[in-house]
């Protein structure tokens, strides 16, 4: 079974993909981590995340061991990831890794969850599920500076939110792959439920989409 969740930045689908991974017995990869490794990469090696050739070469590199998910989950690292993933090279370049995580899952598991933003439509268009999660700008500005704070990172809340929506528009405009609910995706809007409640109405909704 391929589990498809696909949603803009702090819309809950890290937290419910990983829930349902554990609760179905599935394999669980967060795609965004690829972006978000490939924007850290290609700032390290001291190249621009916005220029082709430094972010295309530092995809076809990459070594996932080399970071540790503190440095993926800075805000620095969401928006290099943003701009590294408007470039079709980069996406072109994931794209066998995650189609073969996909039909391969690690870990002897019969299926996998795979969250990101062109999961339904790209990545896996055939996916058994697919759940679009939505939440309103304001729900997930909240969600993500408490995110940050929690990890002790000095924020303001006006730039997060100023960043997340420059990611947004630049997720939802791009040219390759961009933010869109798949045709035959369920839309799930979290903005007035908890962890809780989503993971309880997805999961429902799994079981209708694949009890016979
Ligand atoms: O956790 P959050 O939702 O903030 O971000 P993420 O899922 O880690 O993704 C970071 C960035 O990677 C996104 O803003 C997208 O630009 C890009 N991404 C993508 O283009 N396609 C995917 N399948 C996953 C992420």
């Amino acid at each position: 079974m391929i589990v498809a969740l696909d949603g803009p930045a702090a819309s809950g689908k890290g937290t419910l993909a990983r829930r349902l991974a554990e609760a179905f017995d599935l394999a669980y990869l967060d795609t965004g981590s690829l972006y978000r490794a490939t924007g850290v990469a290609t700032l390290r090696a001291g190249g621009d995340p916005a220029q082709e050739f430094d972010a295309v070469s530092a995809a076809k590199t990459l070594d996932l061991t080399l970071f540790s998910s503190a440095d993926l989950r800075t805000e620095e690292a969401g928006v290099a990831a943003s701009q590294v993933a408007f470039i079709p090279g980069v996406r072109a370049a994931l794209l066998d890794f995650q189609r073969n995580f996909a039909k391969n899952p690690p870990d002897g598991k019969t299926g996998a969850v795979l969250d990101g933003r062109d999961i339904g439509t790209v990545v896996c268009p055939d996916a058994d599920v697919k759940i679009f999660v939505e939440a309103s700008l304001e729900t997930r500005v909240a969600r993500r500076v408490k995110e940050l704070q929690e990890k002790g990172e000095n924020i303001i809340e006006a730039r997060v939110r100023a960043d997340m929506k420059a990611r947004d528009d630049r997720d939802k405009d791009r040219s390759v792959a961009p933010l869109v609910p798949a045709g035959d995706a369920w839309i799930l809007d979290t903005s007035d439920l908890d962890a809780d409640q989503a993971f309880a109405q997805a999961k429902a909704y799994i079981l209708s989409k694949t009890r016979r």
